[in-house]
């Protein structure tokens, strides 16, 4: 199923379990000390166990359906990071298309060990080394809002679909349903997170770990708390909620992930369907479940 590259790879490098392709990922949408951050980052945190994987991943995937995405798929993954999601996605589609501009690709390539329906490439969004129209599913988690233009990098995402093909995506949401206090508690986490993403690397991580210490795991704590004497409810409208069900391993991954990175744009409901329009979508889903937002769409 898989097509050769559209043009020829700067280098090929062996990983554990794979050869790499390697392209420039030169341009102007992308921010270089995002990508290091990350690639640091995910060479430290990618133990992800299947459990945890396959648990996340039916929050992620909640939008899609057999007739998005099944065994004839030829899909794509865009800034795969570890690989987590595109080693849910080869249980369900053909072949994987898994591209990431950092170094995590060679983690990515330890956390997919011997799965033969997938090919790793080190490139960026605007480098992705296949024709446009080409994808019956692309998909990109947790990673457009790194970049400096995400519009632009949606539609560089969406150009490799083809006609009648879907996009799906994660985009981190701008608060808007939250309240005065949940978002002044994230307005000061955003001056932290300001501060700590300029560290280096060593540092930035003992960091962001006293931060899961001191901040993540009282709230979380305090939210298992909640559900444990019956109020569900209110635990759902407190901070970090999310992490009521998640290992210590993912939240110290995510406090990573959110305290570490200099570049991260938000949005509304709106804006994500705007932009998706824009990249001409239609049938546009956004979930109504966390984590929030992501959306499918179909290209026309
Ligand atoms: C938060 S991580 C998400 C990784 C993976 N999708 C996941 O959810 O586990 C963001 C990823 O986006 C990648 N990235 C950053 N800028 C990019 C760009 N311009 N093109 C493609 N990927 C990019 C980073 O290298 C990083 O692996």
């Amino acid at each position: 199923m898989k097509i050769a590259y559209n043009r020829n790879p700067e280098a090929i490098v062996k990983g554990t379990n794979r050869e790499i392709a390697v392209f420039s990922t030169d341009g102007e949408n992308i921010d270089t000390e995002v990508v290091k951050s990350f690639g640091d980052e995910w060479l430290k945190f990618h133990e992800f166990s299947d459990k945890s994987i396959e648990k996340l991943s039916n929050e992620y995937f909640d939008v899609l359906n057999d007739s998005i995405l099944n065994k004839q798929s030829y899909a794509l993954d865009i800034g795969c990071g570890t690989g987590r999601w595109t080693k849910s996605l080869a249980t369900k589609a053909g072949f994987i298309e898994a591209i990431d501009p950092s170094d995590a690709i060679f983690a990515a390539d330890k956390l997919l060990g011997k799965i033969d329906n997938v090919r790793l490439s080190k490139a960026s969004v605007e480098t992705i080394p296949f024709d446009d129209n080409t994808f019956d599913f692309a998909m990109s988690i947790g990673v457009l809002h790194h970049i400096p233009n995400t519009q632009q990098a949606m539609k560089d995402c969406v150009r490799k679909v083809k006609k009648g093909g879907y996009f799906y995506c994660y985009l981190y949401y701008n608060l808007e349903t939250r309240g005065w206090w949940f978002k002044t508690l994230f307005a000061i986490s955003d001056l932290i997170r300001k501060v700590v993403s300029k560290l280096p690397s060593g540092l930035k991580k003992f960091i962001c770990d006293i931060l899961t210490i001191v901040i993540y795991m009282p709230l979380i704590l305090w939210v298992r708390f909640l559900v444990l004497i019956g109020l569900r409810n209110i635990a759902k409208k407190m901070p970090l909620s999310a992490y009521n069900d998640k290992s210590f391993f993912v939240i110290r991954n995510d406090a990573l992930d959110r305290f570490g990175t200099k570049l991260e744009h938000r949005f509304s409901k709106a804006e994500v369907l705007e932009m998706m329009e824009n990249c001409g979508l239609t049938d546009i889903v956004i979930s109504p479940l966390m984590p929030y937002y992501h959306a499918i769409g179909k290209k026309i």
